[in-house]
């Protein structure tokens, strides 16, 4: 709890300052009235059920209005990319760090797409059946740049995996809970105009200029610093039913005072106890703990700057893309050969040449 405390006050002003910019955005959008002045903003406007991250109002955040284009999923579409082509992409990506195909067994046993016939839980997901290379992952993938982030990030846990098999049996595992969901994140930050290019999928009318870059990095700050806050609460809600603190009659009225506390946003009608919203969220019925995603949220980017750094990249970060990078392919790998065998600040500083996150 106090790791995750003084992470969170490291990162607090950056989401002090999206949040504010945000706020002003949808009220020139939705008026005064529904989005007022220095008070949490209705949750539900951020185009997504959580408002935990808030791309998908991108077009109302974008700084410098039209004057690029960002969005990779009409490429897709065009070049009539489906589930198993957008995941091959992804190993592809893989590959060209040194990692190995995907075995068959995981393109034979893995849910790619919504079954007809049943019902299934589409939440995408990845899975390590036996440690002995029984990967899997379970997604309902469809043909779009989120769908595409998302199977790149299912791949991270599967090559971990894969990784550490040789490892006994208990160290098995990620280093810490967020180094497992940080590494197909960190593939993501390299998915840079350069990659895109390099793989054919180069949004047409995407421009390079000051003003293309500003929008570019709004776009990351709505996925990776709006996460930030919820990242954080839905397990402080979690370890304080736990330890009793938030008693029975008060979970939902808990849950929302930590949206307001910690993302600033509120319930646009009245909640009460007979709701039960944090069940709504997949992990929290579904037993997946959540302080890793906050974690990872931090520890992507030092990885990212880590493995730039090893690839013997110069240049500004954001324009860093490790694809293909022999060297730094082979840093990253021999981290996740390690799986748990080793303290995870060991690890950390192997790669990253410091032991804090
Ligand atoms: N497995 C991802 C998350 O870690 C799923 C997603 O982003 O849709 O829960
Ligand atoms: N995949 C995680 C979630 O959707 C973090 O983005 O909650
Ligand atoms: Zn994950």
């Amino acid at each position: 709890e106090a790791e995750t405390d003084r992470l969170w006050s490291q990162v607090k002003p950056l989401y002090d300052g999206l949040h504010c910019y945000a706020r002003g955005k949808l009220q020139s959008e939705y008026g005064k009235e529904l989005v007022p002045d220095g008070k949490p903003v209705p949750a539900h406007l951020f185009g997504n059920m959580w408002a935990q991250q808030w791309n998908n109002i991108y077009d109302l955040l974008e700084p410098y209005s039209g004057v690029s284009n960002l969005d990779v999923t009409a490429e897709l579409k065009k070049q009539g990319y489906d589930a198993k082509r957008m995941t091959e992409s992804a190993e592809l990506f893989y590959v060209s760090l040194g990692f190995p195909e995907l075995p068959d067994s995981f393109w034979e046993r893995s849910m790619l797409t919504r079954p007809r016939d049943r019902e299934v839980d589409c939440y995408a997901s990845a899975w390590n059946i036996d440690g002995k290379g029984d990967v899997r992952i379970k997604q309902c993938i469809q043909t779009t740049e989120e769908d595409l982030y998302t199977v790149y990030h299912e791949l991270g846990h599967i090559y971990y995996n894969l990784s550490y098999v040789d490892q006994p049996y208990l160290f098995q595992g990620g280093a810490h809970d967020g180094f497992h969901e940080a590494i197909g994140d960190t593939i993501n930050l390299s998915m840079t105009e350069g990659y895109l290019a390099s793989v054919g999928l180069l949004p047409k009318g995407m421009k390079s200029s000051r003003e293309a870059l500003i929008n570019r990095q709004m776009k990351v700050a709505s996925e990776k610093i709006a996460f930030l806050p919820f990242g954080k609460l839905v397990d402080q809600w979690r370890w304080g039913v736990f330890s009793g603190a938030i008693p029975p009659e008060k979970y939902n009225e808990a849950w929302w005072e930590l949206r307001r506390k910690y993302q600033g946003v509120e319930a646009q009608i009245a909640r009460s106890e007979a709701d039960f919203d944090p069940g709504a969220k997949y992990h929290v019925p579904g037993n997946t703990p959540y302080t890793r995603y906050f974690l990872s949220f931090v520890l992507q980017f030092q990885f990212h700057r880590a493995l730039c750094e090893a690839a013997g990249f110069t240049g500004p970060l954001h324009e860093c893309s490790i694809y293909g990078n022999e060297e730094a392919g082979r840093r990253f790998r021999e981290m996740l050969a390690q799986g748990v065998s080793q303290p995870w600040q060991d690890a950390l500083e192997k790669l990253t040449g410091t032991r804090q996150m």
